[in-house]
């Protein structure tokens, strides 16, 4: 049952009809209501016109018991049955001359509505819950003896009205039968203006259904029907896109990571291979390839290695090792080791710190990322170049810049340096010894410690890479790749 009143076309037959029921209900009520008291009243004159006629019929002889011939009292008879109920005459001395019941004939009757009528006062009751009615008429006499009328008797009307009731029961039964036909036509409409209302979210759902069973050659659409379903829709299609994306770049990924992981592998095969094809190789050849042999595995090492960071980076199982580092310390250790290598190209090594700054980060793992910064500035420089890391820090953050006076970045490329195996000019970064992952993983090193990189750059004129890591890590968020 609560299965039932999950889905939606459940719940909108159910305020279709609730919302049409309820108004029929307090119509109905109303209406029955209104109509009985109509009845009632209409039947009330009726009576009430009725006595008069037979008070006025009473009054005219002297003695109200000559009116009553034989003849007429079957009449009053009559009338008595005709209402259900009794008619009683009382004369001047309270006597019952007159009783359609034959029980009280004779007999005295006193009563506050008899001394009341004999004084000219009429009296009319009608008692809904008992549903018993009673009038008290005064009957006046209407021989001329005197100049004002006198009143000779009383007439008592009293019945149940049953019979009334008995009358509109039957109308009642009409009107439920005509209500039982209105919930009929409700409730059809109810299911038809539910089943349209639901056509387009059941179209919407085979699609995703034909969708997820693998038809990807069109994303589920139903367009403009509904607002809420075209928001649907366009969401859907832009986590469909964001999938998409993801497929395509894991298996760019892939085969640019195959690629890159023959080509040393190819390279070793063509060294080995010539010194095996020839016969009396001199000593120095050998050492020449065995050399270059050794250079390519390390290369290949290499390019494993920095896949596996790759991987590792962004798992749960990856956690920083943080501690509280003296930062520029940490940065001038850094270009101390870079320092050689900037000597053999001829790169100008400048380290600029604007203030004391301690952070709190894993220092193995951001080391990796700086090099790699301050490596590239170095590789993509030019003879007599510069590279100038600087450091500064506010009460939040600590940023570094690494800026060159190098080879710069074409514009076009700028998007796709941090993208994985992205290299800008590919046969430059083979010499260098360069994958086009570094930027990559220096991204997410720096990621994971919840800071941010950007990069402006300058073809001819030079790059600068700014970095930006909160002092303080939070360990609650963890940084995404
Ligand atoms: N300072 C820079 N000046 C000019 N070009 C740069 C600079 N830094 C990066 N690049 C360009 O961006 C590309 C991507 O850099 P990244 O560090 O990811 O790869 P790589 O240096 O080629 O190889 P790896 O770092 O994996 O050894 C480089 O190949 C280079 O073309
Ligand atoms: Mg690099």
């Amino acid at each position: 049952m609560k299965r039932l009143f999950k889905s939606l076309r459940s719940r909108i037959i159910f305020f279709l009809i609730v919302f049409s029921i309820v108004p029929c209900i307090v119509l109905h009520t109303g209406l029955v209501a209104t109509f009985e008291s109509h009845l009632v009243n209409q039947r009330l004159i009726e009576i009430n016109q009725r006595c008069h006629v037979v008070a006025q019929e009473l009054g005219k002889n002297e003695k109200v018991s000559d009116s009553l011939t034989t003849s007429y009292a079957s009449v009053l008879n009559w009338y008595s049955e005709a209402y259900g109920g009794r008619i009683l005459i009382i004369d001047q001395n309270y006597k019952v001359v007159l009783d359609t019941f034959n029980v009280d004939l004779g007999r005295e009757c006193i009563s506050d509505a008899v001394f009341k009528a004999f004084e000219g006062q009429e009296y009319q009751n009608y008692d809904r819950t008992t549903e018993y009615l009673e009038f008290v008429v005064p009957v006046r006499s209407q021989i001329p003896a005197s100049s004002e009328q006198r009143i000779s008797a009383v007439l008592i009307l009293s019945s149940t009205t049953d019979w009334i009731m008995e009358s509109f029961r039957g109308t009642q039964r009409i009107i439920l039968l005509l209500e039982l036909v209105i919930l009929g036509i409700i409730l059809f409409f109810a299911l038809y203006v539910s089943y349209m209302l639901m056509q387009p979210v059941n179209a919407f759902r085979e699609q995703l259904s034909d969708f997820g069973e693998g038809h990807r050659d069109s994303v589920p659409a139903v367009e403009g029907v509904y607002s809420e379903l075209n928001s649907i829709t366009d969401s859907l299609r832009m986590t469909i896109q964001r999938y998409q994306d993801i497929d395509r770049s894991q298996e760019e990924f892939v085969s640019n990571a195959s690629h890159e992981l023959r080509t040393p592998m190819t390279s070793i095969r063509v060294l080995s291979d010539s010194l095996i094809g020839q016969e009396n190789i001199p000593e120095e050849t050998y050492q020449e390839f065995l050399k270059d042999i050794s250079v390519e595995i390390d290369r290949e090492a290499r390019i494993i290695e920095d896949l596996l960071q790759m991987t590792k980076m962004g798992k749960a199982s990856d956690t920083l090792n943080i501690q509280m580092t003296d930062m520029n310390e940490f940065v001038i250790d850094l270009l101390k080791s870079i320092r050689p290598i900037a000597a053999s190209q001829n790169v100008e090594l400048i380290y600029e710190s604007f203030r004391q700054v301690n952070a709190e980060v894993d220092s193995t793992k951001l080391n990796q990322a700086f090099s790699n910064l301050v490596e590239n500035a170095v590789k993509y420089n030019k003879d007599g170049g510069y590279v100038k890391v600087s450091l500064d820090a506010d009460h939040e953050y600590f940023y570094l810049m690494v800026a060159d006076n190098g080879i710069g970045i074409p514009e076009e490329a700028l998007p796709h340096i941090f993208d994985r195996f992205y290299r800008v000019d590919k046969a430059r970064s083979r010499d260098t010894g360069g994958t086009g992952l570094g930027l990559s993983i220096t991204r997410g090193l720096i990621q994971q410690h919840h800071g941010i990189i950007k990069v402006e750059s300058e073809v001819n004129k030079g790059t600068t890479f700014t970095v930006r890591v909160p002092l303080k890590y939070e360990r609650n968020e963890e940084g995404s790749v």
